[in-house]
């Protein structure tokens, strides 16, 4: 609502340190899908154990890597939508701010943020699953993989193992240099922005909890409830790519720079 939008922008306007944190929502109105909304998800449609696992990568490495390729070959298909672009506005207008996201797609970069810290690494930095040396990005698969066709990863240049997607599994750990970042980002900010998360997946969705403890304000842009509305100063309920623009609009009212 406009109110809570203007209480929002009041708060925007006034920090100093503005951590802008992101889940799959953000990328939703890109037409990349998120992961929980009932029947458009993609765990509604497959299961998480059966392809975004290291044994599952281990069992069936055609079926893990041509199930990634054809998410890397819709996130090429996606545009930023207009929530990231906000996004790259507040980094721009606020100089120390950061950008944490858990999405593995290249939407944020695109739009133009400079750094996004990735704890859920990314679909454009495969590696060797056994030497760990980073992979070229596959130039494009031939004809975009039909979902759910098996496509065999490419080979590492250096020992031959197989190549992996550069994304984190469950059971894995995060990114060390990403996670401490963030929580660092996190304990020293006065703003964190949550924006399409539904907070629950651990260690990422502590990043929120980090900044309240510190004593941040915590505003959220998410068109449902999650368990960060208990932290949440401010809810935009609603759609990222309409209430991330209408914040910015009312924090510098379109004043300089655009
Ligand atoms: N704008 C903002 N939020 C939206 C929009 C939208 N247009 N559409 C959906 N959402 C919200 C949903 O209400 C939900 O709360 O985005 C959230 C998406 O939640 P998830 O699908 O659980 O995605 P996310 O929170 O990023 O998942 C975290 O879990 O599966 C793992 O590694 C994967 O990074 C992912 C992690």
């Amino acid at each position: 609502s406009a109110d809570a939008v203007g209480r929002a922008a009041d708060l925007l306007r006034r920090a100093r340190r503005v951590v802008v944190f992101t889940g799959a929502g953000m990328s939703a109105e890109s037409g990349v899908p998120t992961f929980r909304d009932a029947l458009t998800g993609l765990w509604q449609r497959y299961d998480a154990q059966t392809l975004a696992t290291p044994a599952a990568f281990h069992a069936d490495p055609d079926l893990v890597w041509g199930w990634y390729e054809w998410r890397r070959a819709a996130v090429r298909r996606a545009r930023p939508n207009p929530g990231h672009l906000a996004v790259a506005t507040i980094e721009a207008r606020v100089p120390d701010s950061v950008v944490i996201t858990q999405n593995v797609d290249d939407l944020h970069e695109r739009a133009g943020s400079p750094a996004p810290l990735h704890l859920h690494g990314s679909l454009f930095a495969p590696r060797c699953a056994s030497c760990a040396r980073s992979a070229p990005e596959p130039d494009g698969p031939p004809e975009e993989p039909a979902d759910g066709r098996r496509t065999p990863p490419p080979r590492c240049a250096g020992c031959g193992a197989a190549v992996r997607p550069g994304v984190v599994w469950f059971g894995e750990a995060l990114p060390g240099q990403a996670l401490e970042a963030a929580v660092e980002a996190a304990a020293s900010c006065d703003l964190l922005l949550t924006v399409g998360t539904s907070g629950l997946v651990y260690p990422a969705a502590e990043i929120p909890q980090v900044a309240s403890r510190f004593g941040a304000v915590v505003v959220q842009v998410n068109p449902r409830e999650t368990p960060l509305d208990a932290v949440a100063e401010v809810n935009l309920r609603g759609p990222a790519a309409r209430l991330l623009p209408a914040l910015v609009d009312a924090t510098w009212d379109g004043t300089g720079p655009q």
